[in-house]
């Protein structure tokens, strides 16, 4: 039997990709938002799917507009929401990576599956993501929805930092497909480090750090405010904040040292970014300067945006291996891998490494002072893989494992999920290595 390719959603807090598994980039990728006339929302906690199986129905979407009325297919998601925000009330249906609003976020894969990815619910197997220690009745909410409102094929909902460290396979310097890891996930809103072991979460050693791609992009905005580059339009200089660190930004080895380079050879570093106003359509440009530097490397030095925060990352990768398993650890240095939008930085992943090690080596000298010399301990090895295809890392690992042969025995299926119920999502067995 020929089937059709799996469908693949990773919505992000600020992100939603999707697209089809086996494709090497999502289809659509677009803000996690919804526009909706009325603003407010009735439904929070419990998904609005009516209890009683709505298979029956012959045609899914025909089932959510008949159960809403009409009325209620006057929405937007996405850019589209974004370019409707004048009229419409903008709602952010998942908050720190968890889906907060269910009725929202229903209607949010109702048009990513009929509106942008076209196809039919009935005749593909899903693939979404969940972010790590997400409460089961989360995952139950999802099942109801996908199986009842949707009539999915089949469902699997895979843990993001494992999706991940798939991604990194396509890595040059990977010569082993491990799902034993450290995953550094930094996207829009939060960053976590994920210890993995053999494709299982080491849930009791995974540690946030409230730094993340929003927290730079209003340094820049501060830093440009500042200096008094006035040119920028009050509307636009979020965005242009944004562009400007996602274009010029980049991570360097040494601040003191940049900034001589800036004094010495300021028009090697120094540059300009044009603009062009979002309303009267004037251009414009702005200076770009040290922000080039300081905005990433608030990760390394977090003092310098914050007096609330001030542990460094590499720190915090350093105590997530410390806590977890003895038997594993060497396997989480060796591979630490990097996903979302906020690890793009050029040189993010060579600073991580030397700063890990440093740490690393330190720890290992010391005891071996202590031993008085008796114990000579082997060194650590610690690699941090970086690759094409971070930006999407988890979307894309999501599309190679759900793009193998025995992704569909590890789905649930739809004649699984009437006869058991919701409670068969809370349960997803780990595929995906190799022997
Ligand atoms: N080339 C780049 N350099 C630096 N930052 C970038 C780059 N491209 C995107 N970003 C930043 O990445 C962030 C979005 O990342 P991502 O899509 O991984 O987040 P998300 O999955 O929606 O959020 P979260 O993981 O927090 O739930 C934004 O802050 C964006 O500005
Ligand atoms: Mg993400």
């Amino acid at each position: 039997m020929s089937r059709l390719a799996p469908v693949v959603i990773d919505n992000g807090t600020g992100f939603t990709k999707m697209g089809f598994a086996g494709n090497n980039d999502p289809s659509f990728i677009q803000p996690t938002v919804i526009a909706t006339r009325d603003g407010g929302s009735a439904g929070s906690g419990a998904p609005s799917v009516p209890s009683k199986p709505s298979f029956l129905n012959s045609s899914a979407s025909s089932n959510l507009a008949s159960k809403r009325g009409i009325e209620d297919l006057d929405f937007y998601i996405g850019d589209e929401a974004v370019a409707n925000s004048k009229t419409y009330a903008l709602n952010y249906p998942i908050r720190h990576g968890q889906i907060d609003n269910w009725d929202h976020m229903e209607r949010y894969w109702e048009q990513s599956i009929f509106k942008y990815l076209r196809c039919e619910p009935e005749d593909h197997s899903f693939l979404l993501t969940e972010p790590p220690l997400n409460p089961p009745e989360n995952r139950e909410n999802t099942a109801e929805i996908m199986f009842e409102s949707f009539n999915v094929q089949g469902l699997y909902i895979a843990v993001q930092a494992v999706l991940a460290l798939a991604a990194s396979w396509t890595s040059s310097k990977v010569s082993e497909q491990t799902l034993t890891g450290t995953v550094i996930d930094s996207g829009d809103g939060v960053t976590h480090v994920i210890p993995v072991a053999e494709g299982y979460v080491i849930g009791s050693s995974i540690k946030s750090v409230p730094i993340a791609g929003r927290d730079l992009t209003s340094f820049v905005q501060n830093l440009l405010r500042e200096r008094g580059e006035n040119m920028i339009p009050a509307e636009d200089s979020l965005t242009v904040a944004q562009r400007i660190k996602e274009q010029y930004s980049y991570v360097c080895p040494d601040i003191v040292k940049e900034f001589k380079k800036y004094d010495q050879e300021g028009d090697k570093y120094f540059k300009k970014y044009e603009g062009v106003h979002s309303v009267t359509g004037k251009p414009y440009s702005v200076d770009v300067g040290f922000e080039r530097f300081l905005a990433p490397e608030i990760f390394f030095n977090p003092e310098i945006a914050s007096s609330d925060y001030l542990t460094p990352l590499p720190e915090v990768v350093d105590t997530v291996v410390q806590t977890s398993p003895i038997d594993v650890r060497r396997g989480l240095y060796k591979n630490i891998v990097l996903s979302g939008g906020s690890t793009m930085f050029e040189n993010f992943g060579k600073r991580l490494q030397r700063d890990i090690k440093r740490i690393a080596d330190t720890r290992i000298k010391r005891s071996e002072v202590l031993s008085g010399g008796k114990m000579q301990a082997t060194p650590m090895e610690v690699n941090v893989i970086t690759h094409k295809k971070q930006r999407y890392a988890v979307w894309f690992g999501g599309s190679l494992l759900a793009s193998t042969g025995e992704f569909h025995s590890y789905c649930h299926t739809k004649a699984e999920y009437d006869e058991v119920g919701p409670s068969i999502a809370r349960h997803n067995r780990v595929f995906g290595t190799v022997g």
